[in-house]
């Protein structure tokens, strides 16, 4: 609706330029896939596809399982693998924007059906590649004007992670008795999702850590990562316990956390997968992206912005100011102002109660005195305090007060 509408087309909007800028392409992907398909990627026993999937039987002869896509990447991946670009021209960059579907109990910041804006490369195994995808997420966040903080961490690959993954079974089975009834049931099956446990946060900081099993390459590549992002001025902070929700993770992991969306604070996430793309039937091509999602950093706009309406709201008092206004307004739209110009015949109160209600952050009065200094009165909404300005001088004092 309105406002929210608007807030979400503009984080799609900007995430658009920033990406298109690194040179990534839109690529089109199916909301419905087969759900072997999450079962081979997202991994059996992840919470999505264990509890959040949409799924059903369909019509046809073979009666094929459809779900409706819970995230972008396996279906990104499946639609690489088929065009045969995994073998004939591995490296490529997509982007991709639409609808996904998780059923969780609904809250702020939480949807079954949300909306994600995800980047995937393919066939770039080097740590700039890990570091540009966050520079992503930096540019756009400092275009919508966001506090957000980065948070990494490295699971290592198949030579180290097996040695981490042992280190924190044995870890779980000692502390069994103590473990909450998810991590207990699948600790046998997927021990590290004990690290990122909501419940047994004790036992989760006194885990572990991967930091401590990676092997001489991980380290280094973890390091460069690490390196890049501070030369690209991107803080971070490591979290050992970002082991992510999903399976097919390897190498550097992330999350973009707001503190501005409640309980639901990560606005993005992603990190390397090279072995997807063969685990799917494809080559052994490297992987590595992430997804933002577009409804949490709406409401992290909104929260961040006194207004993401009118920037004006022009009441014109008497025919004469209703003239003169129509020409300001005007001006002030073909600056990129947002203004409302408020309907002639009602008292000034009145006025101000609408322009308070489409959440305008100024109030331009036109009245006879103003007309006559070729004036206006700038009543700033927020702080409540006005003062008079020459109408020369109005888009100039109401973009530097703009919050954008
Ligand atoms: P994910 O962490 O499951 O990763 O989701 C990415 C983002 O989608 C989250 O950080 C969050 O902002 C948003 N999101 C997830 N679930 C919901 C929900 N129920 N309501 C609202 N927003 C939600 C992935 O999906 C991976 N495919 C990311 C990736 C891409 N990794 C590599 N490439």
């Amino acid at each position: 609706m309105g406002a929210q509408a608007r807030s979400l087309a503009a984080v799609e909007d900007c995430a658009r330029k920033v990406v298109e800028r690194h040179n990534v392409s839109e690529i089109r992907i199916p909301v419905l896939e087969r759900l072997e398909l999450f079962q081979h990627s997202s991994g059996e026993t992840s919470d999505v596809v264990e509890k959040q999937m949409y799924s059903f039987v369909d019509r046809d002869e073979a009666e094929t399982t459809l779900a409706l896509r819970p995230e972008g990447t396996p279906g990104v991946v499946r639609a690489y693998i088929e065009a045969g670009m995994d073998r004939s021209d591995p490296e490529q960059r997509f982007y991709y924007v639409g609808p996904m579907f998780r059923r969780e109990r609904p809250q702020k910041g939480r949807f079954r059906q949300f909306s994600q804006f995800g980047v995937e490369i393919f066939g770039r195994a080097d740590a700039a590649t890990d570091a540009e995808l966050m520079v992503m997420v930096d540019e756009l966040r400092r275009e919508l004007g966001l506090e957000l903080n980065f948070e990494i961490n490295s699971l290592g690959d198949a030579e180290c992670r097996p040695r981490f993954r042992q280190a924190v079974l044995e870890y779980g089975r000692a502390h069994l008795a103590e473990l909450c009834e998810d991590c207990r049931n699948r600790l046998e099956r997927n021990p590290l999702r004990l690290l990122d446990c909501k419940i047994d946060v004790k036992l989760a900081e006194a885990a572990p850590k991967s930091e401590d099993f990676l092997c001489d390459n991980c380290r280094a590549h973890f390091a460069t990562v690490r390196e890049l992002l501070t030369d690209a001025g991107v803080p971070h902070a490591v979290n050992p316990r970002l082991v992510r929700g999903l399976d097919y993770y390897t190498r550097t992991t992330f999350e973009v956390i707001s503190t501005a969306v409640g309980a639901q604070s990560a606005v993005a996430a992603g990190g390397r997968y090279d072995g997807l793309v063969e685990a799917l039937g494809g080559a052994a091509v490297a992987g590595t992206g992430f997804a933002m999602g577009v409804d949490r950093l709406a409401l992290a706009l909104d929260a961040a912005r006194f207004d993401s309406r009118a920037d004006a709201a022009l009441a014109a008092l008497g025919d004469a100011a209703m003239r003169r206004g129509m020409a300001l307004a005007a001006k002030m739209r073909a600056a990129g102002l947002r203004v409302e110009l408020l309907s002639p015949g009602r008292g000034l109160k009145a006025l101000l109660r609408r322009a308070d209600k489409i959440g305008a952050r100024y109030a331009v009065i036109i009245g006879d005195n103003e007309l006559a200094h070729e004036s206006a009165m700038l009543r700033d909404l927020k702080t409540s305090t006005q003062s008079e300005v020459a109408q020369d001088n109005l888009i100039a004092a109401i973009s530097g007060g703009r919050i954008s």
